[in-house]
């Protein structure tokens, strides 16, 4: 039911914890189920340089969640911008329909995170 991609990074995910001094924090819960995740990055000249994940969802949410943050890592803030959920489902090779919701949480997750650190960047910090 899943893909190869998908029991790969749900068993080995990329990117799993916390930056404690991170430059935007994003936090998301998917109303479909409850579930819940959380994105960290540091960001270094608008970009990515390093980005983290926590998540208290499914098995498909923590395979989105290692792919979004491995596709994220090094680009510019306004291309991470662009990751969509379809384009994770893509690049883990497809979900299963009913877990497409589930992708939904780390696309969210991350533009929130880039939209806290552009914030806090407009306020100087
Ligand atoms: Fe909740 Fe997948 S069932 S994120």
């Amino acid at each position: 039911m899943y893909s190869a991609k998908v029991m790969d990074h749900f068993s080995n995910p990329r990117n799993v914890g916390e930056i404690p001094d991170a430059d935007g924090v994003g936090m998301e819960g998917n109303p479909t189920c409850g579930d819940a995740m959380q994105i960290f990055i540091k960001v270094k000249d608008d970009i990515i340089t390093d980005i983290k994940f926590k998540t208290f969802g499914c098995g498909a949410a923590i395979a989105v969640s290692s792919m979004v943050t491995e596709m994220a890592k090094g680009k510019h803030i306004d291309e991470a911008l662009k990751i969509t959920k379809e384009a994770v489902a893509a690049e883990l090779d497809g979900l299963p329909p009913q877990k497409m919701h589930c992708s939904n949480l780390g696309a969210d997750a991350l533009r929130k995170a880039i939209e806290d650190y552009r914030s806090k960047k407009a306020a100087g910090g």
